[in-house]
């Protein structure tokens, strides 16, 4: 790899801790980032090089006497300055005409927007005015690249608006907009599960689909992110980008290619796809639950209405899936930790068996996207004994006990592909537009009916609303 810098802004947040510099140090411990490297922190805080240095070694839980972290750490660098002042961006400017001086050529430029989201236009601007985004000169701004994270603004017009500027400022190739859930390995493992196993494709449609659930749960509440998280909500935060993505993994065509605007394109179809719901029908499709305790969570409103979890009912329209419901939901303070999509196939029950009784829920196709990442097929059989009576069993996949991984970090992914330039994995505008669509008829339809999101213990799936909404289809959460 050539030397590059990559510019951090948000450096001392959550996702710096927990998730970047954890895939940047693992990367180099590979040996991925090349010879020479800068890593520029850029936040508020005063601090230096020095400190910057030993929080990161905390973020990584690492000692000074760490040989790899004596290694990595040389390459990192602090720059404090305000989102919304130049200041800080003109020394920036300053640090990188020196390593550009040391490595004696224009180094490319990485510029990773990990801050709360109403930074990002301050972020964006000052980048522009003080043409930091121009790289440093001689063309080297085909270099440079912006990488911004999730939410992607706060609904449809919210969302143009913030890539109307950047592509003021950048070129489309430029631009990584990031959702690491298309980077999870079992999550790409869906486009070879669907379409490299034959014995599937004639069954994945509604003719023999009765449902579709997906269950994203995690057992942590809000944390410390409650700065983050109050006002932005499980919809947006995770609804509009990771859920919608997997829903997308089920019902997306076979891309034309492996190209990246084809499997692009494929994705975009499916997003499209998914039915909008009206705001008259929010109410009747949508349900929101906040945990009973969120309200005294540091940073958080005390007459928030935040919600901390949602379920929703919907359709695609698509001649494959037409007809069948996609159960979704996404709660924190859950019972588990579990992501993961259903396949629940029509349950037709022979003939034959009826008189001996058949399982209620037959088949069922069930794609682990985390933890115990697998893929489990459940099964009719015969359970053993003299009667002949009916039971059911999971055949089983597991990637730990096949491959001995539980598969590659998706922010390492996240990150190789933009040094690499690659962004099949990164939303296009298209996408983002269709996914804030469907979004934003349900955040109006909430504020057209006044809807507050009713309570539920922590620990539980949710409130019973939840159950409701499937049960009233004669169907269960599995
Ligand atoms: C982030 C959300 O995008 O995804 C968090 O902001 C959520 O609220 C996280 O906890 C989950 O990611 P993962 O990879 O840990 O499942």
């Amino acid at each position: 790899m050539n030397p590059f810098v990559f510019v951090l802004f948000g450096a001392t947040g959550d996702l710096a801790k927990n998730k970047l510099f954890p895939a940047l140090f693992s990367l180099f411990k590979q040996g991925l980032l090349g010879e020479k490297f800068y890593l520029v922190g850029f936040s508020r805080r005063e601090i230096d090089d020095t400190i910057f240095r030993q929080m990161v070694r905390d973020f990584l839980k690492l000692t000074d006497e760490n040989p790899l972290w004596q290694g990595f750490s040389k390459n990192i660098y602090y720059q404090n300055g305000l989102f919304d002042e130049e200041k800080g961006y003109l020394s920036l400017i300053e640090r990188l005409n020196g390593f550009d001086k040391e490595i004696g050529a224009c180094i490319s430029r990485v510029f990773y927007l990990a801050t709360p989201p109403q930074n990002y236009h301050s972020i964006l601007d000052r980048l522009h005015a003080t043409k930091l985004s121009e790289g440093c000169g001689q063309g080297s701004s085909k270099w440079t690249k912006i990488a911004i994270e999730k939410p992607f603004g706060k609904d449809l017009e919210t969302a143009k608006a913030l890539d109307m500027k950047l592509s003021q400022i950048f070129e489309e190739r430029q631009i990584f907009r990031v959702d690491h859930y298309l980077s999870k390995e079992t999550v790409q493992n869906m486009i070879a599960f669907r379409f490299a196993n034959g014995i599937f494709e004639p069954v994945w449609n509604n003719k023999f689909i009765d449902h579709v659930q997906v269950t994203f749960a995690e057992k942590k509440g809000i944390e410390k992110r409650g700065k983050f998280f109050d006002g932005v909500g499980m919809l947006r935060d995770v609804a509009q980008n990771h859920l919608l993505q997997l829903v997308a993994t089920v019902t997306m065509e076979q891309p034309r290619s492996f190209a990246k605007e084809d499997v692009r394109n494929a994705r975009v179809a499916a997003i499209q796809a998914i039915a909008c719901i009206e705001s008259e029908n929010v109410a009747e499709n949508v349900v929101s639950g906040q945990y009973e305790g969120y309200l005294s969570e540091k940073d958080v409103d005390s007459s928030s209405v935040t919600e901390t979890f949602v379920a929703m009912k919907f359709g695609v329209n698509t001649p494959r899936f037409q007809g069948v419901p996609f159960y979704v939901r996404a709660g924190k303070n859950m019972p588990a930790n579990v992501v993961e999509i259903s396949i629940v196939f029509i349950q037709t029950c022979h003939i034959l068996f009826k008189e001996m009784g058949c399982p209620e829920i037959g088949n069922v196709l069930t794609i682990r996207i985390q933890p115990d990442e697998g893929i489990r097929l459940r099964v009719i059989a015969k359970h053993p004994g003299a009667k002949l009576a009916l039971d059911t069993v999971d055949m089983k996949f597991s990637y730990h006990e096949e491959f001995g991984t539980h598969g590659a970090d998706a922010y390492e992914k996240v990150l190789m592909d933009i040094f690499s330039g690659d962004q099949m994995l990164f939303n296009r505008s298209d996408e983002l537009e269709s996914s804030w669509e469907f979004i934003t008829k349900i955040l109006d339809g909430w504020k057209t009916g006044k809807t507050k999101p009713v309570q539920y213990s922590s620990g539980t799936w949710g409130p019973y609303d939840a159950e409701k909404l499937i049960e009233r289809d004669n169907r269960k959460w599995l």
